[in-house]
């Protein structure tokens, strides 16, 4: 093995990798694209088929992932070479995922920033200008690469720091920080007049609204939410000592993790409902449009003071979810350079952050030098492509390969072996179902929807 095994850090116990895994599993898919979701597909009908999604197949990843990375003691490269040489490449595709995700995840992430400070600066009433501000901010030749950048650093100094002195100190204040964030807006907007048709809109179950269609978008929700298919949760396992028991901490991972995200639509979707009268406005708005125009609209609504304070609150909370997650991915980063070049963290380290820099630069170029380049068609942006490219295209991959791998020839067992290290696993024999038949199903189903979406077999 090569020295940078001595090296190799740890978390300092189970509630720490729980902590991590909620903070990377917490992010900007849990802020916008859940409530999103949710207000379109009906609400609780979307909720409840989710969250049994979660506690299915979700966790049914989430443990096979961690067990990998503990039982291996490597990160998804070396996870998957250790059972031989020829299964490398699964691991070397899963490790492309944070390679493409984190760079343009921290333009994001800067954007977030800046309207963090724009609330407290230029005021609630600039930034719900119904986009402008949006587009002059994004496009700009300067400012929007210097956000991008302070974002970055305030990401690479933490990870920087280490795994026990950088990430786990921060999430130990970060997440609380969110939580408290969250609880307060909900109460906040919940009591205003109005609010209750919005909750109710949320919350009732409308059987009516299942469909086939709702089925997939909670399927590819749960996927990127839970940070699955990319090789962070193998990472994170590997971190983890042989005492701590794997099913107890997925199960809490998950449910942070939904628990974050159904608090996220309980401020959105009723904030909209007083300032919109309907949920439509969530439900006809996605992506970035949702979270930098329509919101800071509703939050205006509310009157000049309490729109700063609102503001100001929800794009730090939001700063604050994608922080740990971007951590994630950096580390995650780090972890596979080192194993896969037995370099020394801090080399693999200043790797990942050039990297991560120069391809954000490149990304961010599409909003202005190379904006003619629209990769995926009118008005798509590089952006855009690199979002496709993880998110559609290799995680869906990443997955079956990872659950056809593990299934059919590691077997189950192998890993069953590896959680009952810690405790007796009392539902393997489920599990083993799952990872065998259940999930390589279910995830085919998601790409031929997807691909059948492509060429209009179905309407998505
Ligand atoms: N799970 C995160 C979210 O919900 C996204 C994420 C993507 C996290 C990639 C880490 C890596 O936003």
């Amino acid at each position: 093995m090569s020295s940078s095994t001595q090296e190799r850090s740890s978390w300092s116990g189970k509630w720490a990798f729980i902590l991590a895994g909620a903070a990377s599993a917490v992010g900007l898919g849990n802020m916008w694209r859940f409530p999103y979701l949710a207000a379109k597909y009906g609400g609780g009908t979307f909720i409840l088929t989710y969250l049994i999604l979660v506690f299915t197949f979700g966790v049914t990843l989430l443990l096979l992932e961690c067990a990998l990375g503990r039982r291996t003691g490597l990160s998804a490269i070396g996870a998957f070479r250790h059972f031989g040489k020829k299964f490398a490449f699964i691991g070397v595709l899963a490790s492309a995922v944070p390679f493409i995700i984190a760079p343009y995840y921290s333009i994001i992430g800067g954007w977030v920033t800046k309207y963090t400070f724009a609330y407290l600066t230029n005021g609630p009433a600039a930034l719900a200008d119904g986009g402008k501000f949006f587009t002059s901010f994004i496009s700009s030749p300067v400012e929007s690469f210097v956000w991008m950048a302070v974002f970055m650093i305030v990401v690479f100094i933490i990870v920087g720091l280490g795994v026990g002195g950088g990430i786990e100190r921060a999430n130990l204040v970060m997440m609380p920080a969110l939580i408290v964030m969250a609880v307060a807006l909900v109460v906040y907007i919940v009591s205003m007049p109005g609010a209750m048709s919005g909750v109710a809109y949320y919350l009732i179950p409308d059987m009516a609204k299942f469909s086939p269609e709702l089925f997939v978008s909670a399927l590819g929700q749960m996927f990127y939410s839970l940070s699955l298919a990319m090789g962070i949760m193998i990472t994170y396992g590997s971190y983890l000592d042989k005492k701590s028991s794997l099913p107890h901490s997925v199960a809490n991972i998950g449910m942070f993790d939904l628990g974050v995200s159904i608090l996220a639509g309980l401020m959105i979707v009723p904030a909209a409902f007083v300032a919109m009268g309907s949920g439509e406005a969530v439900a006809a708005k996605s992506g970035p449009s949702l979270m930098f125009v329509t919101l800071p609209k509703v939050f205006q609504s509310m009157g000049p003071q309490v729109a700063t304070v609102i503001g100001f609150l929800f794009f730090l909370l939001v700063a604050f979810a994608a922080i740990t997650s971007a951590m994630s991915l950096i580390e995650t980063m780090t972890s596979i350079i080192m194993d896969g070049k037995g370099y020394s963290r801090k080399k693999a380290f200043t790797i990942t952050c050039i990297f991560t820099f120069v391809m954000g630069i490149f990304i961010n170029l599409g909003f202005n030098g190379l904006s003619f380049f629209q990769p995926l068609g009118k008005g798509s942006t590089i952006l855009d492509l690199f979002d496709f490219v993880s998110n559609s295209v290799l995680m869906p991959i990443v997955a079956v390969l990872t659950l056809v791998f593990v299934g059919w020839i590691v077997k189950p067992k192998t890993l069953i072996d590896e959680i009952e290290v810690s405790a007796p696993f009392k539902l393997q024999a489920a599990w083993s179902v799952m990872v065998k038949y259940i999930a390589p199903v279910l995830v085919i189903v998601i790409m031929v929807a997807y691909v059948g979406a492509q060429f209009g077999v179905f309407k998505f």
